[in-house]
Order: structure tokens, then sequence, then C-alpha cells
């Protein structure tokens, strides 16, 4: 990938997956949005996936009479560690890391766990719905093979059975995120979910992070509300849009 100063890069796994020309920009502002423009027409790209702070709402409606359309909203969450105590996991499951040859296990609890899950890739019509499920598979799958798409992978198990996972990342040497998480529908609503996040916090404070992130869609309500229980906070909400050139 060549990353330009206007963080707008091309985008190899979506390119291979969509079978298209895709460029990013994680962080699309006003200054850098001619220069994310003149990328896309140098390299001929046919959609750009862009995401932009929810606050800067002038810029939106500028983005919106160009033509980006919003496929996503993304509200992030922190839990400051060190204020409050963590709370007790009070597990229903095993949880524990991930032990090699569980890859094909993660794979098939995210595909089971994230069919028909409404990201931004799912939101756009223009995409093949399963190469769109297959992206949080992959995402899964690679969490478990590649130290820097994650640090760490825990999982669920439950009667011999894995039946969920969850993924962590140190961002900084003081913040630790966990991205994606999953459980089977067969096991959930029994708080395996809660146990994971509760692990995540456990899992950053032990690694020197005092602050654990969350991510989600704004749909997504079941995992807000088990993040408020726990002590998490709003932190930056951010929007997806996609815009076509072809
Ligand atoms: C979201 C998900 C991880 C929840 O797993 P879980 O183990 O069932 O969650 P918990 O048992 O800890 O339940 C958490 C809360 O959400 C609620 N909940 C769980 N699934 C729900 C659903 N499909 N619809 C509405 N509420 C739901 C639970 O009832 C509980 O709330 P309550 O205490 O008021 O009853 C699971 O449904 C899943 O894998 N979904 C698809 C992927 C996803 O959304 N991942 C998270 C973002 S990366």
């Amino acid at each position: 990938m060549t990353e330009q100063k206007t963080g707008v890069m091309r985008s190899a796994i979506d390119e291979a997956r969509f079978g298209i020309r895709v460029a990013r920009n994680h962080a699309l502002t006003a200054e850098t949005l001619e220069e994310t423009l003149a990328f896309c027409r140098e390299q001929a790209i046919d959609m750009l996936i862009a995401r932009t702070p929810s606050q800067a709402i002038r810029f939106v409606q500028q983005l919106e009479a160009l033509g980006f359309q919003l496929m996503d909203t993304l509200v992030y969450y922190r839990r400051d560690l060190t204020r409050t105590p963590i709370p007790e996991p009070q597990d229903a499951a095993l949880i524990r890391p991930v032990r090699s040859g569980e890859e094909a296990a993660v794979r098939a609890i995210a595909a089971q766990a994230f069919q028909g899950y409404y990201g931004h890739y799912h939101a756009d019509p223009r995409l093949d719905q399963a190469a769109c499920d297959a992206a949080y598979v992959s995402w899964a799958e690679r969490s478990c093979l590649d130290r820097s798409v994650a640090d760490e992978v825990l999982v669920a198990e439950l009667d011999g059975q894995l039946v969920g996972f969850a993924t962590l990342r140190r961002n900084t040497s003081t913040q630790g995120e966990c991205p994606l998480i999953g459980v089977v529908p067969s096991a959930q609503r029994r708080g395996i979910y809660r146990s994971f996040v509760v692990h995540a916090m456990q899992w950053c404070l032990e690694n020197g992070m005092n602050e654990t992130v969350v991510s989600t869609q704004i749909t997504n309500l079941a995992v807000q509300k088990v993040w408020v229980r726990l002590g998490f906070e709003p932190m930056q909400f951010y929007y997806t849009f996609h815009k076509w050139f072809t």
C-alpha cells in the first residue's frame, strides 16, 4: 500500500475481495479532500472508503453534495481502567487465549456471528453481499495469524466447543482496543460478550495500558448497553462514506 501525506491509500485487501480498485482515507478532512480526490483520479479508483469525524457537519454536507454516500456511523467508547475497579467477569464459559491450530474454529464462529452483519460494506448495494460477510471472516482469521492485525485473540469454550472469539490490539503504550468480538447464535445471551469485554480490560491493565477503547456501528445497541454497564463512556463518533467514481 502507498500511503500519501493526506492519509489516502490503495486497499489491497478490499481490491482482492471485491475485484475493483479501492482507496481508503480513514481521516478525511476539508484540508485533505482535494488531494484525496486527485489521488483517486490518478489511480483510476472505482470506490473510495472515507471516514470523517461526525462533528464536522458542514464538511459532511459538502461530501454529500459531491456524491459521497453515508454507509455507517461508528461510535467509539473508552474506559479509564484506573479510576474505578474492573467488574467481576462472571464467566458463563471458559475464556482463554486462542491456541495454534484453532484458526479454522475462529473462522467458523465469525462466519456464523457476522452473517448479514450490518457494517459499511453490507450497507452498499453495489458490493456483493457474500463478499461482505467474508470481510469479517477473513479479519477474524488474520487476527489469529498476523501480529500486525491483533496482539492477542481470546476464545470462549463451552462444553468443549469454541463458541466465541475476541481480538485485542495495543494501539499505544497506554491504550488497548478490542476491535472484533463474535459469539455464535446458539451461545448468545448468556453474558459471553460481557465476559470478553471484562477480560479485554484485564488484558490491557496487565500489559501496562490504562484505557480500553471499543467501537461499533451506532445501530448495535446490544453491545453499547454492555459497555455502559461496565463503565465505558462515549469518546468520538465517525461517519463512513463510500464515493463511487465509476
Ligand atoms: C453482539 C454479540 C457479541 C453479543 O453476544 P452475547 O454473548 O449474546 O452478549 P451478552 O450475553 O453479553 O449480552 C449482552 C446484552 O445484549 C443483549 N443482546 C444480545 N444479543 C442481542 C440481540 N441479537 N439483540 C438484542 N439484544 C441482544 C443481551 O440480551 C444483553 O442485554 P441484557 O443484559 O439487557 O439482556 C453477539 O450477538 C454477536 O456475535 N453479534 C454479531 C457480531 C457483533 O455484533 N459483534 C460486536 C461488534 S464487533
